[in-house]
């Protein structure tokens, strides 16, 4: 079965969760767009809901499937979250943000009383760590954040031409070998100038894993 229908498959699943009254989080990505899709489906079919989205993209394409999408700075708590990640193990850690989107996944996801990932089954691994990490970083302190990473053993590529939602620039972080990723997770927070990264290690309560037309839920 082709990856696309996989992440059809896995969106579909998640989107099943919602229920009429809640507050959705929108993931960035092309398994979200999925999930926006059928989520679009479900409220022209009279579901109501509301949405806040993750990205400036995610926002464009749930209004215009008919999705009210609402303004996050005002909103402290979501029902439920759905987005795609890059990598996802059996301890539900993952890796986010090849979609750049990450700082305000994360923010949407930790204000979500639920958090659901959804993906194909290329993106299940063991133990999260062969996909670049990606940092969101302040422009005025590119050069020492980089250094920073560097010296955390990252090979560090700023990402070309990109400039996030946020107005900052990402640097991809490849680490040879991730042993504990919550202590890397800690030390790249405690860089100064390093706004946000794709490790959300303590974020998704349950994932929807679709692969060769088979869906699998892990739960936390
Ligand atoms: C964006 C993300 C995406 O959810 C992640 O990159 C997966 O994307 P896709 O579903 O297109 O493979 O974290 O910041």
């Amino acid at each position: 079965m082709a990856k696309d229908d996989d992440k059809r498959l896995a969106a579909g699943a998640a989107v099943a969760e919602v229920a009429d009254g809640m507050l959705v989080g929108l993931g960035t990505g092309s398994t979200a767009a999925f999930a926006i899709a059928a989520l679009g489906r479900r409220i022209a079919e009279g579901l109501r809901v509301e949405a806040v989205a993750t990205s400036e993209a995610t926002a464009a394409a749930a209004r215009a499937v008919g999705v009210v999408v609402r303004d996050f700075s005002t909103i402290a708590t979501l029902d439920l979250t759905i987005d795609g990640a890059d990598e996802i193990d059996s301890r539900l850690f993952a890796i986010k943000g090849a979609g750049g989107a990450m700082l305000r996944e994360k923010a949407v996801a930790a204000a979500s009383r639920r958090m659901v990932v959804i993906a194909d089954g290329s993106k299940r691994v063991a133990a999260i760590g062969a996909a670049k990490v990606p940092v969101e970083v302040l422009p005025f302190a590119s050069a020492s954040v980089v250094a920073a990473l560097e010296r955390l053993g990252a090979a560090v590529a700023v990402r070309a031409g990109y400039v996030t939602d946020n107005g900052n620039i990402i640097a991809d972080c490849h680490f040879p070998a991730m042993p504990d990723p919550r202590a890397l997770a800690a030390r790249i927070a405690a860089i100064p100038g390093a706004l946000g990264h794709g490790l959300f290690l303590d974020e998704v309560d349950a994932a929807y894993i679709a692969a060769d037309g088979n869906v699998t839920r892990l739960e936390r």
